[in-house]
């Protein structure tokens, strides 16, 4: 059975007067040691972004701003959905999950990756990520 999609929650340390810190440490918070972060932002409304897999990245996604909507499908055909709107909850992605993401203009999705960026660990073709199963 594959690895499933789930929620990771970052305890906010602090409290609403002075306000919050939340912290991904490596195989820590984080079931994976951080290689690489990024993040994705000015989005407007319409655009799809994703809609690919990936063969050893496991990643964690996060709304550190706005709101963001990510749809999973794993290569069994089992489909999941997050929606991101809080900063302390990221989605763990584990490998050869395709996905969908949509994110409010003006959103900021934040990626926690476990590997360095390869353009041959993508895939990027939906037929050839179902041929894959
Ligand atoms: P991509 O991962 O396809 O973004 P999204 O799924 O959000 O649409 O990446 C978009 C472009 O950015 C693509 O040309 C590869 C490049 N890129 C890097 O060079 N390094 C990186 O770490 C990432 C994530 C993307």
């Amino acid at each position: 059975m594959p690895e499933k999609p789930r929620w990771i929650h970052f305890t906010g340390i602090g409290d609403s007067e002075v306000g919050y810190i939340s912290v991904a440490q490596g195989n820590t918070h984080v079931p994976f040691p951080i290689e690489r972060v990024y993040w994705v932002y000015f989005t407007p409304d319409y655009i799809e972004r994703g809609n690919h897999a990936h063969k050893q990245c496991k990643q964690i996604l996060i709304a550190v701003s706005g709101r963001v909507e990510v749809e999973l499908e794993n290569a069994l055909g089992e489909t999941f959905t997050f929606l991101l709107d809080t900063p302390d909850h990221g989605v763990y992605i584990p490998v050869m999950h395709w996905r969908k993401i949509h994110m409010d203009q003006n959103a900021v999705l934040l990626c926690l990756a476990s590997e360095k960026y390869f353009e041959e660990d993508y895939i990027r073709e939906y037929e050839v990520f179902k041929g894959l199963k």
